[in-house]
């Protein structure tokens, strides 16, 4: 049995399949396709949604230090991810990198913790759509019933006092829909789609930033750290640490850039620029508009519900009032790609698994017209739409976000073992200053993951055990032999 924990596929042979024939994609992406790419699959709901709750219950004003320290983190990561997606430029992402390196095992878990990064992910954003959508209803007169636009675990006060409990959220299931089916039929989503879609989520953000700054409020920044209020996480640094821990959720996505390196012209070269280039943008962008969002309203008008809409709740207190529906539109279409980008990551990552054998082969039957992995699809998109239904936002992003802090942990440990076993493999390019970076990559990411809160850590272990007690029930033995490095 330990033999085969540690089962690895060979590097050249998986380069070689890469070649072969229908398995052969086109080699088209320059390194600004990969940048936009990456942005497009960036900007979503952590900027215009989280950054409100985060500001709102754990760091105030300061969520602008809760951005610089997750970027530092997803910076380490990020040229760690580098490293093997030049070496490795092959679909797939961690869960093959960690296949090639480390061996079945720990292929497993990463690629059990992805559905966390990519199918949980893409709920929180889809229950962020739907806030925006009941807004720009609002705006026209159009107001949901309450009971339908949100989990059974939130609740809204009415300005007549009343409370009122959430039932289900259908816009969120709506969309989750739509996006899947899209993805069955087979969505080529071409590189200027994606550029337009970019183009419009960065604009509305410079938009924000600009006609925004000369409302800034002074007094919103007093305190800038509001003072903690005794409890761990509420305020003060400890409470700008668990913010960077949840923000850090509005930097997913720069990792899927790796996922096109076969498709990339020159994966060597341009694959460290894609993933940091698109990095570096989203940071100075998320740091501005984080800090006019808390400069137009105090942190406190983004407690309760607002917290999920706060562009619109800053941009009330300009007199832009206009801005409002282009900036919700653009929001809405931004977040229709990168709900897409993330089910398509999903499909990916339990198409190779089911090709290697890990899980049952129903997760890689394509279908015949569309060519497309299609019964996952439908699988995947029931699992989202529950979640995307009945579980508040909260819960979902911060699953999201202490899932791929633990997928990016083991990648920046990968690539120190790596480096240790097989130093002999070409390396197109290096993480700089191994030990030291990734070494920093793991103690800062999981200086994060440890700042969240304990209610996420109990989940992640739970669906941790979930995926340990799949593995050595069907994994370990249905798996199908890769040859050893
Ligand atoms: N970073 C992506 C978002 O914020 C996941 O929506």
């Amino acid at each position: 049995m330990k033999e085969k924990l540690f089962l690895k596929k060979s590097i050249p042979e998986l380069l070689a399949s890469s070649m072969e024939g229908e398995h052969q994609l086109h080699r088209g992406l320059s390194s600004f396709n990969l940048v936009t790419l990456g942005i497009g699959a960036i900007i979503g709901a952590g900027l215009f949604s989280i950054t409100g709750m985060a500001a709102a219950y754990h760091a105030g004003p300061a969520v602008t230090i809760s951005f610089v320290i997750a970027a530092i983190g997803c910076a380490f990561a990020g040229l760690c991810y580098a490293e093997f997606a030049a070496m490795i430029p092959i679909a797939g992402s961690a869960y093959t990198y960690s296949y090639a390196t480390m061996g079945q095992f720990m292929a497993w878990i990463i690629g059990w913790d992805l559905v966390l990064e990519y199918a949980v992910g893409a709920a929180t954003v889809a229950i962020s759509w739907s806030r925006y959508l009941e807004k720009f209803l609002e705006n026209f007169g159009l107001h949901l019933p309450p009971q339908f636009v949100m989990s059974p675990f939130d609740s809204v006060t009415t300005p007549e006092g009343a409370v009122i409990t959430g039932i289900i959220n259908i816009p969120a299931v709506v969309i989750v829909v739509v996006m899947s089916l899209l993805l069955i039929k087979g969505t080529q989503e071409s590189a200027l789609v994606n550029n337009f879609i970019v183009a419009l989520k960065v604009s509305v953000v410079l938009i924000f930033i600009a006609f925004g700054w000369a409302y800034i409020n002074p007094d919103n920044y007093v305190p800038y750290i509001p003072e903690n209020t005794g409890k761990f996480g509420e305020y003060g640094w400890s409470g700008v640490i668990r913010a960077a821990g949840i923000i850090f959720f509005a930097y997913i996505g720069f990792d899927a850039v790796s996922t096109a390196a076969q498709e990339a012209k020159n994966p060597q070269r341009d694959m460290p620029i894609g993933i940091m280039g698109s990095l570096a943008i989203c940071t100075v962008l998320y740091i501005l508009f984080a800090h006019v969002m808390t400069g137009l309203a105090n942190y406190k008008e983004f407690m309760g519900k607002d917290g999920i809409a706060p562009v619109a709740v800053a941009i009330s207190h300009t007199s832009f009032l206009w801005l409002e529906q282009g900036v919700i539109v653009a929001i809405l279409s931004g977040y229709a790609s990168v709900i897409l980008v993330m089910l398509l990551g999903q499909a990916r990552v339990f198409f190779s698994m089911s090709r290697d054998g890990l899980i049952p082969p129903i997760f890689s039957e394509v279908h015949p017209k569309f060519k497309t992995p299609y019964k996952s699809s439908a699988l995947f998109m029931l699992f989202v739409s529950v979640l995307a239904a009945f579980v508040p936002p909260r819960v979902v992003g911060e699953m999201t976000s202490i899932g791929t802090l633990f997928a990016f942990v083991l990648v920046c440990i990968g690539v120190l073992a790596l480096r240790k076993t097989n130093p002999e493999i070409p390396r197109p390019f290096k993480t700089p200053f191994v030990p030291l970076v990734p070494i920093l990559g793991v103690l800062v990411c999981f200086a994060m993951m440890a700042a969240l809160p304990g209610d996420t850590w109990l989940r992640l272990a739970v669906w941790m055990a979930i995926g340990l007690a799949i593995y050595f029930a069907y994994g370990i033995k249905r798996a199908n032999a890769p040859a050893k490095v």
